[in-house]
């Protein structure tokens, strides 16, 4: 298994091309199985074992796939499959996405029912919920869901929750159905805007994506199109974080700001400089960070895939600051890490509360998730002394050539094989 020897304690310093978003990515590969044309989506950031799963997912599903450079195509020969492996969706959870355009294209799914992850329970029940809203019956089976209708009604659908999935889920079945499909309490993050994007490539009218009110009107028969896939706001914020625990000055090619502005703001108030300029976003840090207190929400809130990378900084703070998790019940595994580090965190239900140290220390330590893994990335870079961070793997499924990137930004850091 690979494992990162982080020498830290060197300011990053340079400037770093921000890839495009796996969270947006993801869906909008999936939507291509809403029509057998060629579909073209570029800047996908394929190197991420979670596009090469979702990849694998669409190939299993009968989908013909090319991929070239950042660009992937599909398309399909012969017939396409309803039932989606475990084997892929007990390794990427986003792979039940594929149930609502299987389901509006052919009238039945099978879907394994993805289990609980490091980070939560995350269960799909509003995924199911607004399935049988739009007039499908469930049944469970041996671990599997299986949706049946044969004919979607458009209609009216609540969320009793944003939920990014639901969202896109209902949003891609409702793309398929004629008729117009409200979504009340939709999840608002600019990857649910980037599929209305797509989906309206493809034929599909979609209103007031970026709002929690959106409306589509579907098409029987919707084309193959070309898209270009935003840049990934978590890797941009992720990058800006590891700049700022380094003390350095980095310059994050291709990154939106209007993306990241909870986070923007929240690194000003704790003295960082940020700097929106063209065609990316610029950081520069000098010294502790004072304290600033933080709640994770749905977009347009600080993003809870930012929450852990955010109390690795918080761990060097000059004082006590308050981080409350609110998306997710189980998303502090990387304190206990931090802690090794000489962090000082105290962990109770759904808050943290970190008492910042002038300086972190070098470990071994070890990722549970993918922002966990992010978030001892930007703490090793930091600290001083050598970080042995195993589970790379984790790191792999989010942050495209990670160790290439942030060595071009003059970290020491190179990747073993033990
Ligand atoms: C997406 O996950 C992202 N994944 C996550 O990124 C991100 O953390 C999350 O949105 C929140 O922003 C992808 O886009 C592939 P949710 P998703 O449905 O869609 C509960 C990363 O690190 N919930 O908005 O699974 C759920 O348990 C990943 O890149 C239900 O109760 O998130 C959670 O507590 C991790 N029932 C909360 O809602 C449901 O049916 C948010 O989940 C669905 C969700």
């Amino acid at each position: 298994m690979d494992q990162f020897i982080i020498d830290g304690g060197r300011p990053l310093r340079g400037s770093v091309a921000i890839s495009g978003s796996k969270n947006a990515a993801l869906p909008i590969l999936i939507a291509t199985l809403l029509t057998d044309e060629s579909c073209v989506v570029e800047n996908v950031p394929v190197k991420l074992r979670d596009i090469k799963t979702t990849i694998r997912l669409l190939e299993s599903l009968g989908k013909r796939v090319e991929v070239s450079g950042q660009t992937v195509r599909t398309w399909t020969h012969g017939s396409l499959k309803t039932q989606a492996p475990y084997e892929l969706v007990k390794q990427m959870r986003a792979s039940v996405l594929a149930a609502g355009p299987l389901l509006a294209r052919f009238g039945l799914v099978r879907v394994p029912i993805p289990g609980g992850c490091a980070i939560g329970l995350r269960p799909i029940d509003i995924h199911l919920r607004g399935f049988d809203d739009l007039g499908a019956r469930r049944i469970a089976d041996h671990g599997d869901v299986i949706l049946s209708a044969p004919a979607l009604k458009p209609g009216p659908l609540k969320l009793k929750f944003p939920s990014v999935g639901a969202t896109e889920n209902l949003m891609m079945a409702a793309a398929a159905l004629p008729g117009a499909t409200t979504i009340e309490n939709a999840a608002r993050e600019p990857e649910i805007a980037d599929l209305a994007r797509f989906l309206e490539r493809m034929g599909a009218q979609v209103r007031g994506a970026g709002s929690s009110r959106v409306s589509i009107r579907g098409s029987l028969k919707l084309s193959g199109c070309r898209h270009r896939v935003i840049p990934d706001r978590i890797e941009a914020g992720t990058f800006m974080l590891a700049a700022a625990a380094s003390q350095g000055h980095v310059r994050l090619e291709g990154a939106e700001p209007a993306h990241l502005q909870a986070v923007i703001r929240c690194m000003r108030q704790a003295g960082a400089k940020l700097d929106p300029c063209r065609g990316g976003i610029e950081v520069s840090m000098s010294g502790r960070p004072r304290p600033v207190s933080i709640k994770t929400a749905p977009y347009p809130g600080f993003p809870t895939d930012l929450q852990a990378p955010w109390m690795a900084w918080m761990c060097l703070a000059q004082g006590k600051a308050r981080i409350r998790e609110e998306v997710f019940e189980n998303r502090f595994l990387h304190a206990a890490e931090l802690a090794r580090m000489g962090a000082r965190i105290g962990v109770g239900g759904h808050d943290a509360v970190t008492e910042g140290v002038e300086a972190l220390n070098g470990a071994p330590i070890m990722a549970s998730d993918i922002r966990a893994g992010a978030a001892l990335l930007v703490a090793a870079l930091a600290a001083s002394g050598r970080t042995v961070l195993q589970r790379v793997y984790h790191i792999d499924r989010g942050y495209e050539k990670v160790e290439q990137k942030l060595r071009r930004l003059g970290a020491s850091l190179r990747r073993v094989n033990r």
